[in-house]
C-alpha cells in the first residue's frame, strides 16, 4: 500500500517533491497557515507520516486521532519539544528532527545579526531617521558599544554556540566564554573558550547567547536570579526556545535597568510576546529591545534544506534504513 504522509503546512517546495517523486501520498494542509487543532486532528486519520511544524503538539491525543496507522512524526525543525517523546516511544513511533548543518549556520548568523544591530542601535537609529528626527549630526547621538574586544558568554556549547564563538573571535577579538551541562574540552582548544559557571558567565559577559534546548532543567533557566547577576550592561539574546527565559522577569530586569537591552527571537507564550500581556506591551514599546518573529533559521537556503532533510529521513524509513535524524526509534517493520 502507498504510504501517506500528511504536511501540518505548506513547506518549501524541494522536500515535498522528493516526497512525491519516490511515490508517497503527500496531503498538505491548504491555505498556508496554522492548521486548527480540530482540523489536525481531523486530517492525520489513516496516516502513516505525519510532517510537523514546531507550532503544533504533536501528544497523544493527535497519535490517538492518527489511529493504529502511524509509524512517523518527522518534525520540520531542529526542536522538538512540541513532540510527546514519551508517548511516541511508547507506540514505537520513530520521530525525526531536521537538523540539516545549514540550520545552525543560519541560526548563528541570526544570533550575530542580534547582537550586532543591538550594540549599534540599529533599529532605533532606522526609525530615527525615516521618522524625520535627523537635523544633523552629534557628537553624542544615539550612542552604541563596541563588539571587538567584548565578551561573548554562550549558554550552551553546542553547534550554534560554537558557530556564534567562532565568528565573533576570529573577526572581532571578541573573548569566549561558556557553560554547559559539563565541560567541552574540543570547544575550549577550537574556539578558545573558558568554562565557567552560570553564575561566573552571567557576572562577566558583556553579551549572553544562549543555545540550549527546551528541557525542564532548562526551563526559565533566565529568571530574576540571573537578570541581577548580569552587568547593567549586558545584552541578553535568545535564539532558542521563549520558555527558557522567564518573561516577567526579563521585563523587571529591563525597566530597573539590570541589563542593557535584549535580542529575543522566541517567546514564552508564542506568538504573544511574554505570558503576561502587560510584559508583551511593555516589549513591543522597547527600544532597547529587538523583537524578530522566530525567524532566526529563515533563509530561502535553509528552509529548504530543512525541507530536504524531512524527505531525506522519511524515505530512508519507508526503505527500511534508519533515518539520519532519528532522535527516537524502535522501528517497525517497514510501512
Ligand atoms: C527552530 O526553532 C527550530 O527548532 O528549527
Amino acid at each position: 500500500m502507498t504510504t501517506s504522509v500528511f504536511l501540518t503546512r505548506e513547506i518549501p517546495d524541494e522536500g515535498i517533491k522528493m516526497l512525491k517523486r519516490a511515490g508517497l501520498k503527500v496531503e498538505i494542509y491548504e491555505g498556508d497557515k496554522l492548521i486548527p487543532r480540530r482540523e489536525l486532528l481531523r486530517r492525520v486519520k489513516g496516516k502513516d507520516i505525519i510532517l510537523s511544524m514546531l507550532t503544533e503538539k504533536i501528544d497523544k491525543q493527535v497519535m490517538n486521532a492518527a489511529g493504529p496507522s502511524l509509524k512517523m512524526i518527522a518534525n520540520y525543525a531542529v526542536g522538538f519539544d512540541n513532540i510527546d517523546l514519551k508517548e511516541a516511544a511508547k507506540r514505537n513511533l520513530v520521530v525525526t528532527n531536521a537538523a540539516h548543518p545549514n540550520v545552525s549556520e543560519t541560526v548563528a548568523e541570526h544570533a550575530i545579526a542580534l547582537i550586532f544591530a543591538l550594540a549599534h542601535r540599529i533599529v532605533e537609529a532606522d526609525h530615527y531617521t525615516r521618522n524625520g528626527k535627523y537635523k544633523g549630526w552629534e557628537p553624542q547621538l544615539l550612542l552604541g558599544t563596541d563588539i571587538v574586544g567584548k565578551t561573548l558568554g554562550l549558554i550552551g556549547a553546542g553547534r550554534i554556540g560554537g558557530l556564534v564563538a567562532q565568528r565573533l573571535s576570529e573577526g572581532f577579538g571578541v573573548k569566549i566564554i561558556y557553560t554547559d551541562v559539563k565541560r567541552n574540552t574540543a570547544f575550549e582548544k577550537t574556539h578558545r573558550a573558558t568554562f565557567k559557571t552560570q553564575t561566573q558567565l552571567l557576572r562577566e559577559a558583556d553579551f549572553v547567547s544562549l543555545h540550549v534546548p527546551l528541557l525542564p532543567s532548562t526551563h526559565h533557566l533566565i529568571n530574576d536570579r540571573a537578570f541581577s547577576l548580569m552587568k547593567q550592561t549586558a545584552f541578553l539574546l535568545n535564539t532558542s526556545r521563549g520558555p527558557v527565559v522567564d518573561s516577567a522577569a526579563l521585563v523587571r530586569a529591563l525597566k530597573k535597568g539590570k541589563i542593557a537591552g535584549a535580542g529575543i527571537d522566541v517567546f514564552e507564550g508564542e506568538p504573544q510576546f511574554a505570558r503576561r500581556k502587560t510584559d508583551a506591551d511593555y516589549l513591543q514599546h522597547a527600544w532597547n529591545v529587538i523583537l524578530t518573529p522566530h525567524t532566526a533559521s529563515a533563509t530561502v537556503e535553509t528552509r529548504q534544506a530543512m525541507g530536504r532533510t524531512a524527505a531525506e529521513n522519511i524515505l530512508a524509513f519507508v526503505r527500511g534504513k534508519k533515518p539520519p535524524n532519528q532522535i527516537i526509534s524502535k522501528p517497525l517493520s517497514g510501512t
